[in-house]
C-alpha cells in the first residue's frame, strides 16, 4: 500500500495506521530528511530480520535505530556521556547517527553481533510522527536493495523494493539527499565512519578534533573491514567513472571512451554543494541504463562535498580519473566490462 502524506503536516490517522503496521511486525518505507528508510520495530527481532531479507542485505551489516528524543537514545546505550550530550544538543534532530556501546535491550540482529549500536534522531516530521505513533524505536536502513543507490523519492523506493514492504509513505523528495553522517563515539576520539548530512566542519566546531576514516582504503570484498563501508555501494547498474580534476579532464575522458565505441552519459551536478547532494541519487538513477558508461565529476572536497565524493567513489568502485595522461583508457575500459558482468542487476 502506498499513501501520500504531507511532509510538513502529516495526517495523524495515516501515521497511526503505519504505527500499527510497525507494532504488528510489518515493514514501513518512510521518508527522512536524508533518504527514505525501510522501517521495522527495533524491539522485534523477527521484524528486523525481515529487513535484511527484503533488502538482500548481509546480516553482518548493522542497522540504525531511530528515536524521537535524546531520552530515548540514552536508553539504547550502556552509558551516555558528555560528548554524546553535547553533540545531541547541537545536531539532533538531524542527519547525524551516533555509534555507542549498546544497552542489553538492543538485539544482536540489529547490531550484527557488535557491542555497539547506531542511533539517530531524525528531523523529518513524517519520520518523527511514525516513530511516535509506533511508540517504539524503529530500525531502518535506506530503502534500497543492498549495494544500490539510496532512494530519495517514493518512486525510487518502489523501483527498489516493490512488493517487499507492507506500506510506503510518500511525502515527496527528501531534502538532504545523502545519508546521515555516522560518528563513532566508542573510541578515545570521535571518528566519522561515513560522511553525510552533518559535515566534518560542523562537527569540528563543536568537538575540536574529529578524524575521518578514509573510504579510499577499503577492500573490494563484501566482508567490509568495518560495517557498511563496502567499496561496491551506492552503485547504479551501469558502470560509472568519477573524475577528480579540471573540466577538460572530463571532456577528454568522454572523448576517449566514445572513440573506443562506448556510449557515455555525463552527469552534471548542480551548485551549490547542498543542491548537488539533494539531486545526486535522482541523477544517478536517471542516468542508469542510458549508456555503456556514466561519467561524473567530483565536487569540491569540503562540507557536504565530502559525502558526495565518498558516494561517487563507491558508485565508481574506486575508478577515479585525475588526468588523461596518467590513465590507461584501454585498461579502464577493461575494468568497466568487468563491472558490467559482475553487476548484481
Ligand atoms: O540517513 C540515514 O542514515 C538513513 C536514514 C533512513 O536514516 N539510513 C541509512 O541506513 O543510511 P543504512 O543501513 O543504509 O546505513 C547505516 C550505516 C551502515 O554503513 C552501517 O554499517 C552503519 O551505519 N552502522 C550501523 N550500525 C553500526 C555500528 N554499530 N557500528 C558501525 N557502523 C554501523
Ligand atoms: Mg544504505
Amino acid at each position: 500500500m502506498r499513501v501520500i502524506v504531507d511532509a510538513a503536516d502529516p495526517d495523524r490517522a495515516v501515521l497511526d495506521h503505519a504505527g500499527q503496521v510497525i507494532r504488528d511486525g510489518g515493514l514501513v518505507a518512510f521518508p527522512t530528511e536524508t533518504v527514505y528508510g525501510l522501517g521495522a520495530d527495533a524491539l522485534n527481532p523477527a521484524a528486523t530480520a525481515s529487513i535484511f531479507t527484503a533488502k538482500g542485505r548481509p546480516s553482518s551489516d548493522p542497522l540504525i535505530v531511530h528515536v524521537t528524543a535524546v531520552t530515548d537514545a540514552r536508553t539504547l546505550t550502556r552509558s551516555w556521556g558528555d560528548t554524546a550530550e553535547l553533540i545531541a544538543e547541537r545536531f539532533w534532530p538531524g542527519p547525524l547517527t551516533l555509534v555507542m556501546e549498546k544497552a542489553e535491550i538492543v538485539d544482536d540482529g540489529i547490531t550484527a553481533g557488535l557491542q555497539t549500536v547506531a542511533i539517530r534522531v531524525p528531523a523529518h516530521p513524517v519520520a518523527r510522527g511514525l516513530i511516535a505513533a509506533a511508540r517504539r524505536p524503529i530500525a531502518a536502513p535506506s530503502a534500497n536493495r543492498f549495494g544500490r543507490i539510496s532512494p530519495t523519492s517514493a518512486d525510487a523506493v518502489e523501483a527498489e523494493l516493490f512488493g517487499r514492504y507492507d506500506m510506503l509513505i510518500d511525502s515527496g523528495p527528501t531534502a538532504v539527499g545523502v545519508e546521515s553522517t555516522v560518528l563513532d563515539l566508542t573510541g578515545p576520539a570521535p571518528i566519522v565512519l561515513r560522511p553525510g548530512g552533518v559535515t566534518l566542519e560542523q562537527l569540528r566546531q563543536v568537538l575540536g578534533e574529529v578524524t575521518q576514516r578514509s573510504g579510499h582504503s577499503q577492500s573490494e570484498s563484501t566482508e567490509a573491514a568495518a560495517p557498511g563501508q563496502f567499496l561496491r555501494h551506492y552503485s547504479p547498474s551501469t558502470p560509472l567513472v568519477a573524475v577528480r580534476g579540471p573540466r577538460n579532464v572530463e571532456t577528454q575522458l568522454v572523448e576517449g571512451l566514445r572513440s573506443r565505441g562506448l556510449s557515455v552519459t555525463v552527469i552534471g551536478l548542480p551548485e551549490p554543494l547542498e543542491a548537488a547532494a539533494t539531486d545526486l541519487y535522482a541523477l544517478l538513477r536517471a542516468a542508469d541504463g542510458t549508456a555503456d558508461v556514466i561519467v561524473v565529476s567530483m565536487v569540491e572536497p569540503t562540507d557536504i562535498g565530502r559525502a558526495i565524493n565518498d558516494r561517487l567513489f563507491r558508485a565508481a568502485r574506486g575508478k577515479v580519473v585525475e588526468s588523461i595522461d596518467q590513465t590507461d583508457l584501454d585498461d579502464l575500459v577493461g575494468h568497466l566490462d568487468g563491472d558490467r558482468t559482475e553487476s548484481p542487476r
